[in-house]
């Protein structure tokens, strides 16, 4: 275990003798006794001048040190989505060490103000799972954004980034939790700052106010809520802060039209920024990448130290069930994933490593052999790890949804150069069409080095420049396959996906790129399958197979970055393709449009330019 992994420890529903929300830990009151709502309009939104601040403006961000019950969240959206003059979108990040679970925040919320009991019930509804890093919520069809970032205070200021116009400062009192009022916290808060960011608090200690002038701000003491006599209200110096990026104008070029493309130009959408997409694949149709590809898992990962391809894996998969919601149910399944066949010293391992990891149980849980064959309905040899949300997608048919966006553009061509004109980007095709705009996006796998190596040296992309090709074979079978009925996902070297009672995807080899289909393949997969639960002899056929390739970098994590201005990666994703492409999309999609991000800085810095 690395010592920068802390385990989450929730908060527990606490209450003073007079009704107040209140934390053990800490030994102190959520918020003022004369109300959460009162305080948060007084200290927070009129100590940074909203709602006025945000009139007119595409968009602003706010952020905010303790989530704590999300009254203050609530109170701004409510005041947000009650001005007329309201900014187009409303960002809100807040970071909390010890968020409550949804059964406690449920109880802790149940007693809210009537104005906000719809938007405390909405914000129920989408709670995360409480596992450490950065979480994204969407209210008012995206509209409204709420970043949660669980952690500790001071390792997750300098993990998040953001460009934040008001701060609201609502730790616990600084004598009881001093680790939220330091210089350092507040150092990192200018760091994410636009120019003219404010910070309010109901707090007015001197050293705060010293912390906050010392970091760059501007402090003045005010009357403050209630019987507090002071509060603070302070304003970032003038030469401080970095200002929005403009969002593109011009639809953003996409070369490659297999799931890294297609989320990424569906993510666009989702905001409002339209593309075209280039793949001489779309003759077979919308989702010709995986013609007769029937179901691919979305694959949970965990390590023990929670290293960056696990949390690149849970907040992918995490990203992919919430962007994707309007599929489930159409070409993506919830159905649980159990990570099986695993020997008796693995299963041990994985079992002290969820332990370790403190790990809410709602994202992975380990099972005994007993409930793990339950779970699966086959015999297994050891217990395995279950994920509830694992899912599998139809790859054909998502690539379908995605791409059918009335903002996206798909044309049939080979993208053949990538010229830089110093500012724009033009793409020439194999028809000898030309497309410019300012920002590219080269998704497309394992060609990707033919087209950047013109833009990129050798000692920049060398990992990119190295990428390898592997192919691959999977297949249908139906349920006579298998002694056993499957259920959900059961995941080992190979994997069997349950599609219905009839019918199962079972995968894969790896093999050279270009050996296409073979029925030795077809043996080699189905040996995977008695891995995991007992076939049927003689093997049966498939009903259907698909042949593809995986792109993979040699760290075996993803490429997703800004190599140059304007000039976007997003290759690498070898076998966790549909795992991390939402992820992926929205990491290139928050920068370009300016939102809070969605990934930590440490982990876009393992999948950045190498
Ligand atoms: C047998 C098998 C089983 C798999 N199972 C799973 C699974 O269960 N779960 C999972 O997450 N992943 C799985 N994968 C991996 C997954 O398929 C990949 O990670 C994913 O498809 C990669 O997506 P991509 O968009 O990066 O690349 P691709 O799907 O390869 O798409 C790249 C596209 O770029 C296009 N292109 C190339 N050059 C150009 C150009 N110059 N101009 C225009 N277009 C161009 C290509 O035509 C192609 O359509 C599996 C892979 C195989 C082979
Ligand atoms: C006063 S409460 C916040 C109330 C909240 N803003 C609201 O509107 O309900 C302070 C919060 O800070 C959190 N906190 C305390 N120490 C922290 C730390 N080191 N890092 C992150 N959050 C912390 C507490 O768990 C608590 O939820």
């Amino acid at each position: 275990m690395t010592r920068a992994f802390q385990p989450l420890i929730p908060a527990q529903p606490t209450f003073t003798d007079t009704g107040l929300a209140c934390s053990d830990r800490y030994d102190d009151v959520y918020h003022a006794a004369s109300g959460a709502v009162e305080q948060a309009q007084y200290v927070f939104l009129q100590g940074n001048g909203l709602p006025e601040r945000w009139q007119g403006l595409d968009q602003f961000t706010i952020v905010e040190t303790g989530f704590g019950l999300g009254n203050n969240f609530l109170t701004t959206w409510h005041a947000w989505r009650s001005d007329p003059q309201r900014s187009q979108r409303l960002h809100f990040v807040s970071f909390e060490a010890h968020p409550f679970s949804a059964v406690h925040l449920i109880r802790m919320l149940q007693d809210t103000a009537p104005a906000l009991r719809d938007l405390a019930d909405q914000l129920i509804a989408q709670w995360p799972v409480l596992v450490p890093g950065i979480h994204r919520l969407e209210f008012e069809q995206a509209a409204v954004t709420l970043t949660l970032f669980f952690g500790d205070i001071s390792q997750a200021t300098k993990r998040m980034d953001c460009k934040a116009n008001a701060f609201y400062l609502d730790g616990f009192a600084p004598r009881v939790n001093p680790e939220m009022w330091t210089k350092e916290v507040f150092g990192q808060l200018v760091r994410m700052a636009a120019p003219n960011a404010t910070a309010a608090t109901w707090c007015s200690a001197a050293h705060v106010r010293k912390a906050l002038q010392d970091s760059g701000f501007v402090v003045e003491r005010h009357p403050g809520f209630a019987f507090k006599r002071h509060m603070i209200r302070a304003q970032l110096r003038p030469h401080l802060g970095h200002s929005y990026p403009a969002k593109p104008k011009d639809p953003v070029l996409i070369v490659g039209g297999g799931i890294a493309g297609a989320a990424t130009a569906y993510a666009l959408a989702q905001r409002g920024v339209a593309s075209v997409v280039f793949d001489p694949v779309f003759s077979k149709g919308l989702g010709g990448a995986h013609q007769g590809h029937a179901a691919v898992a979305l694959t949970p990962l965990i390590t023990s130290d929670d290293a960056p391809r696990a949390r690149l894996s849970r907040a992918g998969l995490w990203r992919a069930w919430q962007r994707w919601q309007p599929f489930v149910g159409s070409s993506l399944h919830i159905c649980g994933t159990l990570v099986a066949n695993l020997t008796a010293d693995e299963a041990k391992n994985a079992e002290s490593a969820v332990e370790d990891l403190g790990f809410d149980t709602d994202w992975v849980q380990y099972r005994d052999k007993r409930v793990a064959s339950q779970l699966a309905q086959t015999d297994l040899a050891q217990g395995g790890l279950y994920f509830p949300k694992g899912a599998y997608a139809i790859p054909e048919t998502l690539l379908e949804q995605l791409l059918s966006h009335p903002l996206i553009t798909t044309v049939n061509q080979t993208v053949k150069a990538v010229q830089d004109l110093s500012g724009r980007w033009r793409l020439v095709t194999d028809q000898q069409e030309s497309y410019e705009a300012e920002q590219v996006v080269i998704a497309n796998a394992g060609a990707a080095p033919s087209l950047l190596k013109n833009h990129l040296s050798t000692q920049q992309a060398s990992r990119l420049f190295d990428i390898d090709l592997l192919g691959g074979q999977s297949a249908v079978v139906g349920h006579e396959a298998l002694q056993d009925s499957v259920r959900g996902i059961v995941a080992g070297n190979g994997y069997v996906i349950a599609l219905d009672d009839h019918h199962y995807a079972v995968g894969s080899t790896y093999t050279e790129p270009n050996k296409g289909i073979c029925s030795a393949a077809h043996d080699e997969i189905m040996a995977k399958v008695a891995e995991l639960t007992p076939v049927t002899q003689p093997v049966a056929p498939a009903l259907s197979s698909w042949f593809g390739q995986r792109a993979a970098l040699k760290d075996h994590l993803p490429m997703v970055c800004q190599a140059k201005p304007g000039l976007w990666v997003n290759v690498g994703y070898g076998s966790y393709g549909f795992s991390w492409a939402a992820l992926a999309a929205d990491r290139i999609s928050t920068e370009l449009c300016a939102e809070p991000t969605v990934l930590e800085r440490d982990l876009l810095q393992s999948i950045s330019l190498r």
